[in-house]
């Protein structure tokens, strides 16, 4: 990606489906027994990666203008291969969702940003608690129950996707399921918006207590996915260097407020209305202290994009990421662009104002690939950006959307 920085930026960004919604949506739907239409699905290649696992499967998916029909009535249930759980974090929910269904599911180990461990323990003692027997054999997994039973689980940490897993795998099973200290994240919510509207009992999501009364059967559902609010916020992060009026549409307030506050504590120009953001780009940024947190904090997903804004702040800042452990590897080449910039564990100290200037840089995971789109757009000359495939995963046509704005991005062959 080469990116010509320094252009003021004016003009409307629609925000697209939530990548972190859709890849759980996708693999939830195989629950129905019939069909499920997902709309407002995001164009980025992690849920191109869920089609091609639900087409081994044996699913009907059509795929039009965004709207996604998954026909499950032809399913068959099959072992996932490695090369296509390897493709994306979010493959792991067909663990739940197999389980669920047909009480057997047989994976292999799920790939992703590499950001940290990433450990599954908790997904998988949540299993055994409805009744499963895990096998696990090198990266495989086979999970099989005879019967599955509600119980209650208390996950050691609020995580995203054991919450959500667990949903899955717990939906049908006999009797009352409870999950405690469940995460709360917006696409909790819509994953359980999608399996009521399929039929299911599931009760308290966003909360952090969830109960779920089993059911026998799955139907026909529809269910829109929630706009992205990590996209939203990488947009107006860009808005608040280089906006001119830039309108962030189709937004959710209420999904963003940590940010907003940040914003608003650094002296940035914006307006929020209930679906929309104006921006100005700010002179005089006031430097903020920052920590990731569990939703309604400051989500962690924006940490990388973030301290590119932070760069740009007069004085010392400090961002502390807490839920990931490796979610720092953006900084060499922020460094290399000009930032000042130092890491101890996962506490980075900035220092501000940097000029940056563009150089060749790497997107190591992709919201750090966000953060170079970010650096490139404010530096002075041209920074190419290499491994961009993993910034594809997870923003729908942002060249297109950040050109249509005044951006100059091109994509280059290599
Ligand atoms: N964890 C465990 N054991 C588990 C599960 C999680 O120790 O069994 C730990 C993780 O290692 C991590 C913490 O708990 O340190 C939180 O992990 P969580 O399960 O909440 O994250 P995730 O489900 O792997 C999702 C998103 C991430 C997002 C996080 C936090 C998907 C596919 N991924 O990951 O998205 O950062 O929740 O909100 O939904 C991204 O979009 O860039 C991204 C990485």
């Amino acid at each position: 990606m080469v990116i010509e920085g320094g252009q003021e930026l004016t003009g409307i960004i629609k925000i697209s489906g939530a990548k972190n919604s859709a890849v759980a949506l996708i693999p939830a739907a195989i629950l129905s027994d019939s069909e499920v239409t997902i709309d407002n699905v995001p164009n980025i290649s992690d849920t191109d990666a869920l089609v091609d696992i639900l087409k081994l499967l044996k699913c009907d998916v059509n795929l039009q203008d965004n709207m996604m029909v998954i026909d499950n009535s032809h399913m068959e249930n099959t072992l996932i291969p490695e090369e296509y759980s390897n493709k994306l974090r979010a493959s792991y929910y067909f663990m739940g969702a197999l389980l669920g269904k047909y009480k057997k599911a047989e994976i292999y180990f799920p790939g992703g940003c590499n950001i940290g461990k990433r450990p599954i323990n908790l997904h998988l003692k949540g299993f055994e608690e409805l009744g499963a027997k895990i096998e696990i054999d090198g990266n495989k997994y086979t999970i099989v129950a005879d019967e599955l039973k509600g119980a209650n689980i208390y996950l050691d940490i609020a995580s995203c996707g054991a919450t959500v897993n667990l949903m899955l795998a717990a939906v049908k099973a006999k009797g009352v399921t409870k999950i405690k200290n469940a995460a709360k994240e917006p696409e909790i919510v819509n994953v359980a918006t999608l399996l009521n509207n399929m039929g299911a009992k599931i009760y308290g999501a966003g909360t952090s207590e969830i109960t779920i009364y089993g059911v026998d059967i799955l139907g026909k559902a529809k269910v829109e996915v929630i706009p992205d609010r990590i996209e939203a916020g990488t947009y107006m992060i860009i808005g608040a260097l280089l906006g001119n009026n830039l309108v962030i549409n189709d937004i959710i307030k209420e999904h963003n407020e940590a940010l907003y506050s940040k914003l608003k504590d650094m002296g940035v120009d914006i307006q929020i209305t209930n679906n929309c953001a104006i921006i100005n780009k700010t002179d005089n940024l006031k430097p903020v202290n920052i920590r990731s947190l569990v939703f309604p904090g400051f989500v962690t997903d924006l940490g990388q994009p973030m301290q590119v804004l932070l760069t740009q702040a007069n004085g010392e800042s400090v961002f502390e990421e807490t839920i990931f452990e490796n979610r720092m590897s953006h900084i060499p080449y922020l460094q290399k662009m000009g930032a000042d910039m130092e890491l101890t564990c996962q506490t980075v100290k900035i220092k501000g104002k940097s000029y940056l200037t563009g150089t060749n840089v790497e997107a190591t995971d992709l919201r750090a690939g966000a953060a170079m789109v970010v650096a490139g757009l404010i530096a002075k000359g041209t920074t190419e950006v290499f491994k961009i495939e993993h910034i594809l995963r997870g923003y729908d046509n942002i060249v297109e959307k950040l050109n249509s704005v005044g951006a100059n991005i091109k994509i280059v062959e290599e």
